[in-house]
């Protein structure tokens, strides 16, 4: 999927988002903030914030940045952040999270949920989420990934060809990814419905293979 693929698919989205994806998915942000043992002053990047149904889970005191590539989905976040007096949200940006505007270490901790399976490259997502995050931060995920059953795997990959229409994914792989990002997996945890998804927690030792090395050795 494209940029502009994405961007057609969530304006669609944006409306019914939180129905549909509200509560389903909450468990697994809920469990990914916790995650985070988020410190005051913690810096945090939040990639692909959506209509912002995270924002009134992080605790007071840290500053959080959330940014998307869809003007529908973040003007919802904005009003969110509005009607909820979210004052630890300090900006919530038009972004394209695979060419980020922040200079590298801005962040201690940088998170995307529900994102690393809609991106066109996630290699070079998880670079980027790397070089804005200060070394030795931290980078969270939260993901659908491929089923390991034969059976569940099997209609993922039936259903793979109508990702434009999905908006994501369905048969992300997670060895994958980790292949081709490098991540240093620290936890991984099942989240949400019958574990259906996946919660990763890296270290960000900058040191990577992959495009994430490339970058660094670049910079
Ligand atoms: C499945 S939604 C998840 C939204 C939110 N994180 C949540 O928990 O509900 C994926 C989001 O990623 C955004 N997105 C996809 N590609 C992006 C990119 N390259 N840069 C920034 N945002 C992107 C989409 O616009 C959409 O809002």
């Amino acid at each position: 999927m494209d940029i502009d693929v994405i961007q057609r698919v969530y304006r669609r989205y944006a409306q019914g988002y939180d129905f549909y994806f509200g509560a389903l998915l909450q468990p697994g942000r809920k469990a990914i903030i916790e995650k985070m043992h988020c410190r005051p002053d913690d810096r945090i990047l939040e990639v692909g914030v959506g209509t912002g149904l995270s924002l009134p889970l992080y605790p007071p005191g840290v500053r959080v940045t959330g940014i998307d590539i869809s003007r529908e989905m973040l003007a919802r976040a904005h009003v969110r952040k509005t009607r909820l007096h979210l004052d630890h949200v300090t900006a919530l940006r038009l972004m394209n999270a695979e060419s980020m505007q922040f200079p590298d270490d801005s962040f201690d901790k940088v998170v995307a949920m529900y994102v690393v399976s809609v991106v066109p490259c996630p290699a070079r997502l998880v670079s980027e989420m790397r070089r804005v995050c200060r070394p030795g931060g931290e980078l969270f995920m939260v993901n659908h990934f491929r089923h390991a059953n034969q059976v569940v795997g099997g209609l993922e990959r039936l259903v793979a060809p109508l990702s434009r229409l999905l908006g994501f994914h369905p048969d992300f792989s997670l060895e994958n990814f980790l292949q081709e990002t490098g991540l240093d997996v620290a936890e991984r945890i099942p989240v949400n419905v019958l574990g259906y998804w996946t919660l990763l927690r890296a270290r960000n030792g900058k040191t990577a293979t992959g495009l994430g090395a490339s970058r660094t050795a670049a910079a």
